[in-house]
């Protein structure tokens, strides 16, 4: 099918469900402000609160409440750039499967939208909240669509049942969203440990230890999954990727970075990823940072950044600083502190001197790297911030 077809049919579906695109807050917010009551706005705030601090009951209690009829639209325009760019590349993927079950499928839009697309192969959304699961079977019954039905079930307390061919789960894996994932072995280094102890915690403090079993529990020997979670950063798509893979997921394809924006926000999330169970992978799983934007220190050439422009000579706040880092000419160390801060990271800073040059360096096993340089005469500058960091320590 034509992308542009599908982007259309996509966009006819999103506004049947009373969505509607926005791409400036002002505009967004004084709709939701028209449409929702002041108490209802307090009770999406303190329930959203509460399913990022609480447990599964909070969690289940927040999409209840998303799937009011008068709250469901605003909240779940605010996702309509998400559903574009997820619908849009799963449907080009739903392949020769006749059996897919859409796992976390919440109110259902893009289950919907996939069954109304494919009549010849039958769907399954399954979602642990009921009025979720509700708000979904209305939908297709008013469409009369006899290829797809929604059931409410907890993967947690209970098993799946069927047989798929395709599974597709999207933002329903990994719940935790602020958990930090897994630390490289050292501030040096972006690499992980292979250590399984580490590796199982994440993966049940997530809860994607028993959502992955109970899904390739249903999913066909040849049968492939449709992936998209939040984690992008490494130090979560490491234990991520090695979750998939010691289930024995292998990428059928080149894992894809998503990006859309939800109102003005850019949001940068996966990889989707594509896998199956046949045979020797051709791909590997990539644990290495993602290029960056940051460019290695070339003392004749000077780049400036922003604000200090007239006092940087280099400034680089990716990955790739590491690299910079070591790669600076007769590097001469003038003090260093090597920490092990409040939160679990292990923090480097570092105050040096290169080839009459001064540079600040700091470094954590979060993969967070930043390296500024400067001329002697502003040395004074990067001593402070040391300082800072140092301070910030204890
Ligand atoms: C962020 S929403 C994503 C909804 C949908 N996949 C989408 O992309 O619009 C996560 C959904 O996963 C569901 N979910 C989370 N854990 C689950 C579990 N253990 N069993 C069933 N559903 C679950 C939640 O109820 C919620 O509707």
């Amino acid at each position: 099918m034509a992308l542009d077809f599908l982007r259309q049919a996509l966009r006819e579906h999103l506004a049947w469900w009373g969505l509607r695109h926005f791409t400036s807050d002002r505009e967004y917010f004084a709709w939701q402000r028209q449409q929702l009551s002041i108490e209802e706005l307090n009770q999406l705030n303190s329930q959203a609160e509460r399913k990022r601090t609480g447990d599964r009951f909070d969690e289940i209690a927040f999409y209840d409440l998303a799937a009011q009829p008068t709250i469901l639209p605003v909240l779940y325009s605010q996702r309509y750039e998400y559903y574009e760019e997820i619908g849009l590349r799963t449907t080009a993927r739903l392949g020769q499967a006749k059996a897919v079950l859409d796992f976390g499928c919440g109110i259902g839009v893009l289950t919907i939208f996939y069954a109304r697309l494919f009549p010849e192969k039958n769907f399954v959304g399954v979602d642990r909240s009921s009025a979720s699961v509700a708000v979904a079977q209305g939908k297709a019954d008013k469409l009369g669509l006899r290829n797809l039905r929604f059931a409410c079930v907890d993967v947690e307390t209970e098993p799946l049942s069927g047989a798929y061919d395709l599974v597709v789960v999207t933002h329903a894996l990994v719940q935790a969203e602020q958990d930090r994932g897994l630390p490289s072995r050292s501030w040096r280094a972006f690499e992980r440990e292979q250590d399984s102890s580490q590796q199982l915690s994440f993966e049940q403090r997530t809860g994607l230890a028993i959502r992955l079993d109970r899904l390739c529990q249903v999913l066909n020997p040849s049968g492939r999954m449709i992936v998209n979670e939040k984690t992008r950063q490494l130090a979560r798509r490491v234990p991520f990727q090695r979750a998939l893979a010691n289930r024995g997921l292998r990428l059928a394809e080149r894992p894809a970075l998503i990006r859309y924006q939800t109102v003005e926000e850019v949001v940068d999330d996966g990889p989707l990823y594509v896998l199956d169970r046949k045979g020797e992978a051709a791909l590997n799983w990539d644990e290495q940072p993602e290029r960056d934007q940051g460019q290695l220190f070339d003392p004749g050439a000077v780049s400036m950044s922003a604000g200090d422009a007239d006092r940087m000579l280099y400034e680089n706040h990716w990955p790739s600083a590491q690299r910079a880092w070591e790669q600076l000419k007769d590097r001469q160390v003038i003090s260093e502190t090597t920490r092990q801060a409040a939160d679990g990271r292990q923090v480097h800073a570092e105050r040096g001197r290169s080839r009459g040059q001064h540079y600040l360096y700091c470094a954590n096993t979060f993969d967070q790297r930043q390296l500024v340089i400067v001329e002697e005469a502003h040395s004074a500058m990067l001593d402070e911030y040391y300082q800072e960091i140092i301070r910030g320590l204890t």
